[in-house]
């Protein structure tokens, strides 16, 4: 795991940037892009539109999947995840619309929920896997809508939200009440096997779940904490998400790679 920590939330941009483009170089043919979403990834998102629009970054035949939809919205809500990523990545970066693939949340009966999910996990097979899954992290330390006591090998699948992240999800509705209750949301067994992974923290919100995930034990009870059981996991935070680090000194340390005088 490598964890870079910055001064603030513009340089997490940039710098989770250059991961995520590092991460798509090794891809195989035609990448495939896992988008997280909420306020954390807005500036990384940014970021790559602006490569895109100076022509570094070529997204145009890239494949996108959601890391999560709320189930029950409806069809074409501002808030949906469709919608989200539709406006804050595919109509700036490039990514073609008709290959950004988001979790059906529409049904209301469960089965019909189920077989949404299992086809999600299917759309990711077909695809060939996913080169660079970006992440946030909850404060109560999810990943993805992988509240805490959610199996470490879970797949994609219906999940109540936990109170706390429908408090603090509040804030992109009218009333709190408009919070759904569930979600489709990618397993974290399917988020491991994402060739890499970069996730982003900013803000002392975030920094008691950046502790527990990076340097607590492998537990369901911190769903981000599976980021320690994946090869290739990039951290990237500003100084006050880091705050409840232990091994900053180290992180900071390794950073400086192989040649730091040279
Ligand atoms: C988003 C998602 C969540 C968020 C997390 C942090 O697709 O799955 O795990 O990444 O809730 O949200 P923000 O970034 O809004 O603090």
């Amino acid at each position: 795991m490598d964890v870079l920590i910055v001064p603030d939330p513009g340089a997490v941009a940039r710098e989770a940037a250059a991961a995520v483009i590092a991460g798509l170089r090794r891809a195989d043919g035609d990448v495939v892009l896992g988008l997280a979403t909420g306020s954390s990834p807005l500036g990384l998102y940014r970021e790559l539109a602006r490569l895109a629009a100076e022509g570094t970054l070529d997204l145009t035949a890239a494949t996108g999947f959601a890391l999560d939809e709320y189930v029950g919205l409806p069809s074409g809500h501002p808030q949906s995840y469709r919608k989200v990523l539709l406006r804050e990545v595919c109509a700036v970066t490039g990514l073609p619309p008709e290959r950004l693939h988001v979790p059906n949340g529409s049904a209301t009966e469960l089965d019909a929920l189920e077989w949404a999910a299992a086809a999600y996990e299917d759309e990711i097979r077909a695809a060939g896997g996913v080169d660079v899954q970006v992440l946030g992290i909850g404060g109560n330390g999810h990943l993805g809508f992988n509240e805490p006591g959610s199996s470490l090998a879970s797949r994609t699948r219906v999940k109540r939200l936990a109170e706390r992240t429908r408090r603090d999800n509040a804030r992109f509705f009218e009333r709190p009440e408009d919070v759904p209750t569930h979600c489709l949301t990618q397993g974290l067994g399917t988020i491991l096997e994402a060739r890499r992974l970069v996730l982003v923290a900013t803000g002392e919100a975030k920094a008691a779940a950046v502790a527990a995930a990076l340097e607590g034990p492998l537990t369901a009870s911190c769903p981000a904490s599976v980021l320690q059981w994946h090869p290739d996991a990039v951290v990237v935070i500003d100084e006050a998400a880091a705050a409840g680090l232990r091994h900053r000194n180290y992180y900071d340390a390794a950073a400086l790679g192989l040649h730091p005088t040279g």
